[in-house]
């Protein structure tokens, strides 16, 4: 594959026969640290977020990363010392965040299933948002709230009925879906939240889904929010913030989503054509910043040619990468250096003992034993969904800037593993 077949991998390039990420050849990385391993460019990171504010330039915003995506603690402070916010959807994440030197009062916090824990934990740490997704917990937050003697800031989140036209595991903004309040209750759960003695109303916000990659389901959605906004203002309501959600889709396979700032200027026509151009926003982008900024090394295992099907065993697996198995999604796979191999058709599946344990399939390589593959877009929703099944340790993690290689994680023993268990006597 040449580097302009490289599908979404903006700071990976070929340097005559190596495979390099911003100065660093990956393969020294995989040789330095082993596979399988996950390595991030950070100027590919700060690229991402640049093209939202390039989106917003001159517009009040607050970018929230969406932490969920990529939730390592050098990928958090990146985005911390470049002034984001983070959206978080747990207790644990919010320790991650303070871990990273991230300001609390520019975390939102979302999900459907607040815990009381976290509530208080969120309110104690002083956070600027807690995204209410239902109205039972618009109760339960005000009674936490008015224990601790505290108010929360909240803000609803609506589900705008909005198909955004992605993998049904990851649409959110749809009638049958568990997320947000339903439109047509928006308004009552707007009265009710301003008046509990433990709530300040701050926002309104959605999020529709993810890895989108066409504008239109943001327009409607725009559209719908707005109409909110003037009904629930009308009602005496005052909303201080639009918070858009996430979403944006990268390229994984030659998919062409909108680039933020073209995105966004769209989004804004629309703003300023119906007067809410100037009103503070926030975003929760989480692939988009993360998605394409990384990729996994590994290495092949075996080779095992069949009658069927000829299979590349790699030492990478659905533990490290789960989205093939989970969304049956693709993830481009390249080869680190050329080689002289005779190409072939592989499934390319890891050691795990499931059938479901591929990462690609029918992907011509031309591959021997102990050559180096790259997983592609692996920065999103890898590490972060990455599980211990057939006690395998979670690989370990790089951070490149420039010439410089960070370890941000080190690869997991059994010991870390098997901390906290304990024998039945
Ligand atoms: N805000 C909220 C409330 C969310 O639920 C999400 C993602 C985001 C923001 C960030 O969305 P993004 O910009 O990353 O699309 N594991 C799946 C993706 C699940 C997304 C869940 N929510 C995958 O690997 O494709």
């Amino acid at each position: 594959m040449t580097a302009e077949q490289l599908p979404g991998a903006p700071r990976i390039a070929w340097r005559g026969d190596d495979l390099c990420m911003e100065n660093l050849r990956l393969a020294d990385l995989a040789h330095a640290y082993g596979t399988p391993l996950f390595v991030y460019s950070k100027a590919s990171m700060l690229d991402a977020l640049g093209a939202y504010q390039r989106g917003f330039a001159g517009r009040k915003l607050q970018i929230c990363y969406a932490m969920k995506a990529n939730s390592s603690l050098g990928v958090l402070q990146v985005f911390a010392q470049a002034g984001c916010g983070f959206d978080i959807v747990s207790g644990g994440e919010l320790e991650r965040v303070l871990a990273a030197g991230g300001e609390p009062k520019k975390v939102i916090f979302s999900g459907v299933g607040k815990t009381r824990a976290e509530m208080k934990q969120a309110l104690q740490a002083g956070i600027g948002c807690f995204n209410v997704e239902s109205e039972a917990e618009l109760e339960v937050l005000s009674a936490v709230a008015v224990g601790l003697g505290a108010v929360a800031p909240v803000s609803i989140r609506v589900n705008p009925d909005v198909d955004p036209k992605t993998h049904p595991y990851i649409s959110t903004g749809l009638k049958g879906n568990k997320f947000g309040v339903a439109q047509e209750r928006t308004l009552d759960a707007y009265r009710r939240a301003a008046s509990l003695p433990g709530l300040k109303v701050v926002g309104i916000d959605c999020h529709i889904g993810s890895q989108i990659t066409e504008d239109s389901p943001y327009l409607d959605a725009m559209d719908r929010i707005l109409d909110l906004v003037t009904a629930i203002e009308a009602a005496g309501i005052p909303i201080h913030h639009i918070d858009f959600g996430g979403g944006l889709g990268i390229n994984y396979n030659g998919d062409t989503p909108p680039q933020a700032d073209a995105l966004w200027m769209q989004l804004f026509a629309k703003l300023d054509s119906r007067g809410f151009g100037n009103r503070h926003f926030m975003i929760e982008p989480g692939r988009s910043l993360v998605g394409n900024a990384g990729v996994c090394l590994t290495e092949v295992l075996y080779l095992k040619p069949g009658e069927l099907k000829n299979f590349c065993i790699i030492d990478a697996a659905m533990n490290d990468l789960p989205r093939p198995a989970m969304y049956q999604a693709f993830h481009a796979i390249v080869q680190l250096a050329t080689s002289t191999a005779a190409p072939s058709t592989y499934d390319v599946v890891g050691p795990i003992c499931e059938s479901g344990d591929w990462i690609g399939r029918d992907r011509e390589l031309a591959v021997q034993q102990g050559d180096l593959l790259a997983v592609l877009s692996a920065g999103a929703y890898c590490m972060s969904m990455s599980s211990n099944y057939n006690t395998r340790g979670r690989a370990a993690e790089v951070l490149v800037d420039g010439t410089t290689a960070h370890v941000i994680r080190e690869r997991e023993s059994a010991a870390d593993q098997m901390r906290g268990e304990k024998l039945i006597g």
